[in-house]
């Protein structure tokens, strides 16, 4: 059984690297598209996290997250960056929404920083200071007409909770993350409509419990050289205990406040596509596996209360079980799928067949050539392996999720990539991004197809508003709608930026102006205001 384990992760380095997102190729036709391709009341946003963008990380009362911690061990993040004053957005939120706002988008999707809010995890008291942060994000968005989709817990964790009992990895975080999430429900959820628990708990078992390259940094060989660890059966277990913390918090959303806030709860997870490297059948299989073992792993049990069986068959007692009382849970305990996709990947079969990571593996329509190996130590890229276009491969997931799973509203949480950016990275290249455009238009398009065939999507959400702390890679990869320049954090639109407020009739004028109209002290008064 060992084995098969091991064979059984082994494509997931594929989908963990591969799926560190991105854009590439430009094989299929460019399609026309259209705001009136969507419907009226279709949300169209943008998305970021709160350590991704908000700096300011011991200001204001604010405790140690996970992420604190390990960005500052050397040799983590690519340049050693950190996320202590990222794009200081905890100052210069305003200007941001100003920027969302002008690109003509009704919606946004931010996280809120569990330790502004229980800077000590479950002990100690509230942080008022950070509830009075998120507020006036939520109350700046409503009166710009900007609906708040907001996610309660978005990788960045209280230290403490990882201290003393190795957070995810121990079932009582399930309690401590409810008990989180009920002061959200409390403090917020009269003005917040739109709910998702946990992002991507499936990524995230990935890159913190297989590879190493998330907080806590856990990992063994041969995917890995960590400290601690255990590569085969860790991230079998954090998402069983994230999958009881969703449905539980979401249960106690349902009693105790949805009837009363008229809100809808759900969850959003990595959702990428995959089909097989050949036309084989172990590869074909391979594909539906991979399928199953990635996006049905968080949705099996999450609509039906349990793993799906072919997870069960491989992986046996590894995989852990729900009880009874746990089944009734977890079973339809959300109110929409919520899908993060970026990419279509190639599958390669190694249940049955050897699987040497030399050269096995391809972005579809990507590269011909050897992009990813893996040696004894770890896992390497090559410089444009962050770009995959397989605009098909939106529809298909939609279309995946809605036969699966009928009835369920979708959203798409996430979209979006970092185009290769040329030689030397100049900000002309930078702000000239073309290939972003190309790509957002052409998954715009295979998403109206899926709307005409039925498909229930009910948003989409660009990742991301701006450029931001790209977790392991640092501020190397830029996903942003907006520039933003390290040393002034002055933002600047892309042609993207642009793109999109002319396809959502924005203010392309108030564009420019917004996105550095405030200053660092403008936006401060304003927010004492
Ligand atoms: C995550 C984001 C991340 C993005 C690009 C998503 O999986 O939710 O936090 O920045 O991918 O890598």
């Amino acid at each position: 059984m060992g084995t098969k384990i091991l064979q059984f992760w082994s494509y997931f380095f594929l989908i963990l690297f591969l799926s560190s997102h991105g854009c590439f190729s430009q094989n299929e036709e460019e399609e026309g598209i259209k705001r009136s391709d969507f419907p009226k009341h279709f949300l169209f946003g943008t998305a970021t996290s709160s350590y991704q963008i908000e700096g300011a990380y011991n200001e204001d009362g604010k405790g140690v997250s996970n992420w604190d911690v390990f960005s500052h061990i050397p040799g983590k993040i690519k340049n050693n960056d950190t996320g202590d004053v990222a794009n200081n957005h905890y100052h210069r939120f305003l200007e941001d929404i100003e920027s969302i706002h002008s690109m003509g988008m009704n919606s946004y999707r931010f996280s809120i920083s569990w330790t502004r809010i229980l800077p000590e995890g479950r002990f100690g008291k509230v942080n008022r200071r950070g509830i009075t942060f998120y507020n006036k994000i939520i109350d700046s968005l409503l009166l710009k007409g900007i609906e708040p989709f907001v996610t309660i817990h978005h990788f960045d964790l209280p230290f403490e909770l990882d201290q003393r009992y190795g957070s995810w990895m121990s079932s009582q975080m399930q309690e401590d993350f409810v008990y989180f999430a009920k002061i959200c429900f409390e403090e917020f959820g009269d003005r917040v409509k739109h709910w998702i628990t946990i992002n991507e708990i499936n990524q995230i078992a990935k890159a913190a419990y297989l590879n190493g390259v998330s907080p806590p940094g856990h990992c063994s060989p041969p995917f890995g050289k960590c400290l601690a660890g255990n590569s085969d059966i860790e991230p079998l277990i954090v998402v069983h205990n994230m999958l009881l913390a969703h449905a539980k918090a979401v249960n106690l959303y349902r009693i105790y406040f949805q009837e009363k806030q008229g809100g809808s709860i759900g969850i959003a997870a990595g959702g990428n596509m995959y089909e097989p490297l050949t036309d084989s059948e172990f590869d074909k299989h391979a594909a539906e596996r991979a399928l199953i073992f990635d996006f049905s792993w968080v949705y099996d049990p999450l609509v039906y209360g349990d793993y799906p069986k072919e997870m069960r068959e491989i992986l046996g007692n590894q995989l852990p079980s729900f009880s009874d009382i746990e089944k009734n849970t977890i079973k339809e305990s959300l109110d929409y799928i919520g899908i993060n996709h970026y990419a279509t990947l190639y599958t390669k079969d190694c249940l049955h067949s050897t699987c040497s990571f030399e050269g096995s593996y391809h972005p579809i329509q990507g590269f011909l050539e050897t992009t990813w190996y893996r040696d004894d130590i770890s896992i390497r890229e090559t410089s444009e392996a962050a770009f995959v276009v397989v605009p098909r491969g939106l529809e298909e997931i939609i279309n995946y999720a809605k036969e699966r799973y009928p009835n369920k509203p979708i959203f798409i949480t996430e979209n979006g990539c970092s185009p290769p950016l040329g030689n030397g990275n100049k900000v002309e290249d930078i702000l000239n991004d073309t290939k972003r455009i190309y790509y957002h238009k052409n998954y715009l398009a295979s998403l109206a197809k899926a709307l005409r065939n039925g498909g229930d999507v009910r948003g989409y959400f660009v990742w991301s508003l701006m450029d931001n702390f790209e977790w392991a890679n640092g501020y190397t990869t830029r996903y942003g709608l907006l520039y933003v320049d390290r040393h002034t954090l002055k933002r600047r639109p892309k042609l993207s930026a642009q793109w999109f407020a002319s396809f959502l009739g924005g203010n392309l004028q108030q564009l420019d102006k917004s996105s550095s109209f405030l200053n660092t002290n403008a936006s401060s008064s304003l927010m004492d205001a």
